[in-house]
């Protein structure tokens, strides 16, 4: 990622306008009928207090959280109609990254073949998307970047106590993405607000695994990692930080409530989202829900959203939306959308669709050739520092291809 931001000299305004969108959901269906074969449970009382009737989640090793967001990601470009070299950055907002470093957004980076884009994960819960919405924003607004991609990925089915029916019952698998570009018209993300009480961090928590608890048999026979959760708690913080997040941003996007056609809510738990509407007296059909198939999937939830309402037909050109989370952390965050015009897709025959497709598959072998090369060369040249003749041929090669590179 190049900066160019021109500090000093008077540009008019950018605006960051969500040009491409998709989501992905692994294809096992999980029911709350088989939920309550394995734990004390019923269909009754998940869909009675959550709304939630079916969730997806992952099968096998195959399918993890960068394997998802890649695919969420590719979508998101199709639909935007770039290829993955003119994006400048990628952010992967997750609780469930792949690793603890490497970032799963430079998985994706790799996986997609964005050889020009800088990469990070960002971690707020599942406020993490509309996080990485403001950071992608910020970037686009102030000429840094043309084009981010921007992904909400989860794997908490990983990360489940499949025996705590407290918790077990809530979550689910998923993805979502949106690509953000540079626009001349108002439009896209005009507001955001950002928030968080760190206080009640240890309200929503995976306590081991990070430096404080590293894993050790210990950790791994008390359960220390697995989801941790003060459902009672979250739940009264939500219902005060949504409806509150979602009158703020409105404000600040200089809109009334009402003008507002769409809200995409975290999907946590309809009681909450019908809690927030009640609290702004806003019908319910104001409130996009599709919690009932996918559970709580976190970072993926309002992205996930947000797809499936632009697909199904619930936001049109000049729509005002706000997307509005909470989540670990404590954090809670909003954003006010200005539904753009569809911008000029540039793989509009189907030949450009092939070549962009072609361009992923291209991306994947890339990867593997420059992975295959690296390696062949370290069993060829023999360990860094070694003063024998391999050792020596290998220092003048690494510095002829430093040269190479520059
Ligand atoms: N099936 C049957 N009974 C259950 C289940 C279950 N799956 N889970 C809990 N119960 C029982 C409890 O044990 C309790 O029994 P008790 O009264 O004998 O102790 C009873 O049901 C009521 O429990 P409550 O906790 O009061 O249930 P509540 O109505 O509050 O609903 C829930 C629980 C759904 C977890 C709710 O509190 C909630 O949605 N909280 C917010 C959670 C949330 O959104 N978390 C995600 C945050 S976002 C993120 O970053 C991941």
């Amino acid at each position: 990622m190049t900066v160019a931001n021109g500090a000093g000299t008077s540009h008019p305004p950018r605006y960051a306008q969500i040009t491409g969108w998709a989501s992905c959901v692994p294809e096992k269906v999980l029911t709350n009928e088989a939920l309550a074969r394995a734990v004390d449970t019923t269909d009754d009382w998940i869909v009675s207090h959550t709304g939630i009737k079916e969730r997806h989640v992952v099968a096998g090793e195959r399918e993890t959280t960068a394997v998802l967001a890649a695919r969420a990601g590719r979508d998101a470009l199709l639909k935007a109609g770039l290829r993955a070299s003119q994006l400048d950055l990628i952010i992967v907002a997750t609780a469930t990254p792949e690793y603890v470093f490497p970032s799963t957004a430079s998985l994706v980076q790799d996986a997609l073949g964005a050889a020009s884009a800088g990469a990070f994960d960002l971690s707020a819960g599942c406020s993490g998307f509309i996080y990485a919405l403001t950071m992608g924003t910020a970037a686009v607004r102030s000429g840094t970047a043309e084009h981010v991609l921007l992904i909400g990925a989860e794997t908490l089915s990983r990360i489940t106590d499949w025996t705590d029916r407290n918790t077990c019952v809530l979550f689910g698998d998923g993805a979502g993405a949106v690509v953000v570009s540079a626009s001349d018209a108002r439009c896209g993300v005009l507001a955001t607000e950002l928030g968080s009480d760190g206080s009640g961090g240890d309200l929503l928590i995976l306590p081991a695994g990070g430096s404080r608890q590293p894993a050790s048999l210990e950790t791994v026979s008390n359960g220390g990692h697995f989801i941790k959760m003060n459902g009672r708690e979250v739940y009264r913080f939500a219902t005060t930080v949504m409806p509150r997040a979602a009158q703020n941003v409105t404000r600040k996007a200089g809109w009334e409530l009402e003008e507002v056609s769409l809200f995409v809510p975290h999907q946590a738990n309809t009681r909450i989202i019908e809690s927030a509407a009640k609290r702004l007296s806003l019908p319910m059909d104001k409130f996009f829900v599709n919690l009932d198939r996918y559970g709580n999937t976190s970072a993926a939830s309002i992205p996930i959203a947000l797809a499936e309402a632009v697909t199904a037909g619930r936001v049109h050109e000049g729509d005002k939306v706000v997307l509005v989370g909470f989540g670990a952390g404590l954090t809670w965050a909003a954003a006010a959308v200005e539904w753009g015009a569809p911008p000029p897709p540039t793989t509009k025959t189907w030949f450009g669709r092939l070549l962009a497709r072609l361009g992923f598959v291209f991306a994947g072998l890339r990867s593997w050739v420059i992975r295959s090369e690296r390696h062949a060369y370290n069993w060829a040249m023999g360990p860094v520092g070694k003063d024998d003749w391999r050792g020596r041929l290998r220092k003048r090669i690494d510095v002829w291809r430093h040269n190479l590179r520059q």
